[in-house]
């Protein structure tokens, strides 16, 4: 940090050098090699198909998984060395959440609002709040065992904002989810960044990282093989006329394998 330039992007909420993570018994490294910086206020997407090492690289910036090898700092704070700094301000909403499914949403809330901190009286403010904001006040006393997948959705995202994350981590926001629930899930994420939080999602939707990420990094087999703009990604696929249907990930990687040069611009 000897830099003194505003510009400079070790500065950044999130930045990730060299991480590699090799799991035992694995035949190669899940990660190997990933740098990542996401500047403050942007939306950034890694994206990748199943086994890309997504789920690893959000764990290792989340203070979960211990990298091999490599640094990452986020939110000012080394992963490794400050990690309760890391997790103090961060959300994470998980690939998998961790709810009770026979509480309501609201008593998930102010549950989740009880263990932050909040005094009683706060987190059932909260949790009305967010209920509010999330669109889920007329379900708020239902189980959430009872829930769609959409609105299970919408509530992992709520919990992990109870008290407003400077940088939120969202693993594969809209898996499974119907098109009415993804564009619902798609403003709310939104909604966040215009409040100033800067986000890393991961997802394996092309048209998911083209509707809400300003950067897109693609991750294959642990290796970033492409990194830039949403356009930049679709200049490489095709002139727009000659694409027939939505360009896919699956198109990304075809396209980065056809041709000798690779990546685009880093
Ligand atoms: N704890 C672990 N122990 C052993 N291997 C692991 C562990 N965690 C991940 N892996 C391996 O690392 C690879 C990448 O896993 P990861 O979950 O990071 O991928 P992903 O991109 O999130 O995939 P998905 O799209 O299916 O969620 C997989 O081959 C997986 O088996
Ligand atoms: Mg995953």
């Amino acid at each position: 940090m000897t830099s003194k330039s505003t510009q400079d992007s070790t500065m950044a909420p999130i930045v990730a050098r060299g991480i590699r993570k090799h799991f035992p018994g694995n035949v190669r490294p899940t990660l190997d090699g990933v740098d990542l910086t996401v500047e403050a206020g942007r939306v950034c997407a890694l994206l990748g198909g199943n086994g890309a090492g997504k789920t690893t690289m959000i764990r290792i910036l989340t203070t979960l998984t211990r990298p091999d090898e490599g640094r990452a700092r986020v939110a000012g704070h080394d992963v490794l060395r400050e990690a309760t700094r890391v997790r103090a301000s961060i959300g994470l909403v998980g690939q998998y959440a961790a709810l009770d499914e026979l509480l309501s949403a609201r008593e998930n809330l102010e549950l989740f609002g009880r263990l932050s901190g909040l005094t009683r009286r706060g987190a059932r403010d909260r949790a009305d709040q967010l209920l509010e904001t999330s669109g889920l006040a007329d379900v708020g006393r239902r189980p959430v065992g009872a829930f769609s997948g959409g609105m299970r959705r919408r509530l992992d995202l709520a919990t992990s904002l109870i008290t407003t994350p400077g940088v939120l981590f969202i693993d594969e926001p809209t898996t499974g989810l119907d098109p009415g629930a993804r564009h619902d899930l798609w403003d709310s994420v939104r909604a966040l960044v215009d409040a100033g939080t800067t986000v890393l999602l991961t997802t394996q939707y092309l048209e998911e990282a083209d509707a809400l990420a300003d950067d897109v990094v693609i991750l294959r087999e642990g290796a970033v093989i492409a990194q830039g703009t949403p356009e930049d990604l679709k200049r490489l696929v095709g002139e727009p006329q000659m694409v027939l249907r939505e360009p896919t990930l699956e198109d990304v990687y075809f396209h980065l394998h056809a041709t000798e040069s690779g990546a685009p611009a880093a």
